[in-house]
């Protein structure tokens, strides 16, 4: 099943002047570039960004084996990389995201742990920061010419309750090919269970290429450019036996002879 990119097209006009950051229920956020970085990741709940009150936030965590981050942790996970523009809770109920590029939309232009402090109101809603490093394989940055993506425990059934991200980046001037091997989702009418959506871009914000559940096996999908995203995600109920797929990389010049 496959449900139509034509609903979106307003939203993505809305955005089109946005380039790094995109702006989703008066939120600014990028999406989550280094997925996970030194046992450190961030989760927003599947009903989208900032939905999580303080007990939420701790059971997401938990839910996957781990516990909220620490500040250090997530100190530490910056240090190498991981930059994420939505405040999250982490241990202690305290409130903030680690920036390591500075920007005007997003950090106030500093870098750092953007430490919004403790929070008294443990109501407030928020993303969560979750520390565990023995997390399963769910999403990643991929920057191989090459690879297999397969959802989480992929042949055994996938879990509940689960938003994967892959970032797809191949070299400059390139372009990506998915070809789909085997898929099985909860199939309902308008993929709202569980579902996988590709983008065209580099986050889940812009360039939605689809959105697909159920059992057929999707078309392959060419990138426009040397980016892609996919977004994973599955609700409280019913499981499947996932999806395996493949991408190439291929130099975008090659199309002009292939078409
Ligand atoms: C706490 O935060 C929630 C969610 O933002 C809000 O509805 C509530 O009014 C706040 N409570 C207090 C005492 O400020
Ligand atoms: C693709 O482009 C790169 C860099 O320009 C080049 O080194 C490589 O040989 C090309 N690959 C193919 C298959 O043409």
């Amino acid at each position: 099943m496959r449900v139509s990119a034509v609903l979106w097209v307003s939203a993505v006009l809305l955005l089109s002047e946005v380039h790094s950051w995109g702006f989703q229920n008066g939120v600014f956020h990028n999406s989550i570039w280094l997925e996970q970085a030194a046992g450190v990741y961030h989760r927003e709940s599947r009903k989208g960004r900032y939905q999580l009150t303080y007990k939420e936030a701790k059971a997401v965590c938990k839910f996957e084996g781990g516990a909220l981050a620490t500040y250090d942790q997530l100190e530490a996970a910056r240090k190498i990389g991981f930059h994420v523009c939505s405040a999250g809770w982490f241990d202690k109920g305290r409130v903030g995201y680690p920036i390591v590029k500075p920007g005007t939309n997003c950090g106030f232009g500093k870098v750092g742990i953007v430490d919004y402090g403790y929070r008294i109101n443990k109501s407030e809603k928020w993303d969560v920061y979750c520390y565990n490093p023995h997390t399963k394989e769910c999403g990643g940055v991929l920057t191989d010419q090459q690879r297999r993506i397969q959802s989480p425990g992929y042949p055994e059934e996938y879990q509940d309750g689960q938003i994967c991200y892959w970032h797809i980046r191949v070299r400059y001037g390139q372009r990506i090919r998915l070809h789909f091997q085997d898929f099985d989702l909860e199939d309902d009418t308008s993929c709202l269970a569980d579902y996988l959506e590709v983008y065209d871009s580099y986050d889940d914000i812009t360039g939605f290429a689809g959105r697909f559940c159920g059992d057929d096996i999707p078309d392959d999908i060419i990138s426009s450019g040397n980016v892609m995203t996919l977004k994973f995600l599955t609700d409280a109920s019913v499981t499947a036996g996932g999806f395996q797929m493949q991408y190439i990389a291929f130099n975008a010049s090659l199309l002009f002879h292939d078409t």
